[in-house]
């Protein structure tokens, strides 16, 4: 049975109050993907993780071509919230300091700048598909640096997307700037949308402001990047730490709301919406780095409800 808002309903609403969440989530979401399984593996999308009790799942493969199946079988919306951390395009040969030595600043292929215009329209054809797979009332969250941030947010724009906040993530002890002809790099912006004009997007306020010792929040956060605990399953160049990922998907979401990241990584966005009892959906095109999410997610379904605090406010 198809619900309203397309997603799978197994059975009526009086049934499900009576049900525990796992129990639900576990038939929802078996039948959710189960149902364009061969469409995925004909497009060369491998699920590469399920965990149908946490409604976590994790797809190998190209995001482009994983949203054109998820919209063409979800015509109306599948998730709640989408987080992205796309390519930068700042992978060109420059150099960086890392652990008080010159490295390049060089992140993998993926990463490489294909030009202005170029990066541009590959903006533009990932977040119109993430517009088209959020639920009409849904939110959309990108990370960057100046290198693809205003490529983003002009592509918001161009797609009549409603820009909310452009939060100023602050890192504290930077690596130095070692040319010194610039200031050293010490944030990054996140971008908050909502999917249209008309969204009526949802915002925890409450939950921001006690976090926030009762204070309104405001949009400069100060998280340091993940420490060895966040990486002892391996590194990825751009991790995120998860106490980020977990504020985002705090202010903006539900608990058992679907959370998408197309570009997965390492698997950050998956762990923090686990920890904060929501489901997860994510694609990363490189094995190695899909095969470190899984490790991650694994641990993280796990061990879910070990810490029933977060921030000092309850899940
Ligand atoms: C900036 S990183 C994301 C890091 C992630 N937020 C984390 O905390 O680990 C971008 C990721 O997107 C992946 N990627 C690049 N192009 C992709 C595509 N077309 N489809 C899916 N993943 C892609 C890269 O392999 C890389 O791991």
């Amino acid at each position: 049975m198809r619900h309203k808002d397309n997603t799978l309903l197994p059975e009526g609403r009086k049934q499900k109050k009576k049900r525990g969440i796992a129990e639900i989530s576990s038939v929802y979401h078996q039948e959710l993907f189960a149902d364009i399984n061969s469409l995925l593996e004909e497009g060369g999308i491998h699920r590469v993780f399920s965990d149908s009790d946490t409604g976590v799942y994790l797809f190998r493969g190209d995001c482009l071509v994983f949203m054109d199946i998820l919209i063409k079988s979800f015509p109306r919306g599948l998730v709640d919230m989408v987080f992205a951390d796309p390519p930068y395009f700042l992978s060109n040969g420059g150099i960086t300091c890392r652990a008080g030595r010159m490295t390049c600043v060089n992140k993998g292929i993926w990463d490489r700048s294909r030009g202005i215009d170029e990066n541009h329209r590959f903006n533009q054809a990932w977040l119109l598909r993430c517009q088209k797979i959020l639920k009409p009332d849904g939110t959309l969250w990108v990370t960057g640096t100046h290198h693809v941030i205003y490529s983003v947010g002009f592509a918001m724009q161009q797609l009549g997307m409603k820009i909310l906040n452009d939060i100023t993530w602050e890192k504290p002890n930077p690596p130095p700037n070692l040319s010194c002809r610039y200031f050293t790099h010490s944030t990054e912006t996140v971008i908050w949308a909502a999917r249209d004009r008309r969204s009526k997007h949802l915002f925890n306020y409450g939950t921001m402001r006690k976090l926030n010792r009762g204070r309104q929040m405001k949009t400069v956060w100060t998280i340091p990047p993940p420490g060895p605990d966040e990486k002892h399953f391996g590194k990825h160049p751009t991790q995120k730490p998860v106490k980020l990922l977990e504020r985002i998907i705090l202010a903006s979401t539900r608990e058992n709301d679907l959370v998408f990241d197309p570009f997965t990584g390492s698997g950050t966005t998956g762990v923090a919406a686990v920890n904060l009892k929501r489901r997860f959906v994510g694609c990363e095109l490189d094995p190695t780095f899909a095969e470190l999410a899984v490790k991650r997610l694994k641990q993280a379904t796990q061990e879910r409800v070990v810490c029933p605090e977060i921030f000092g406010v309850r899940r």
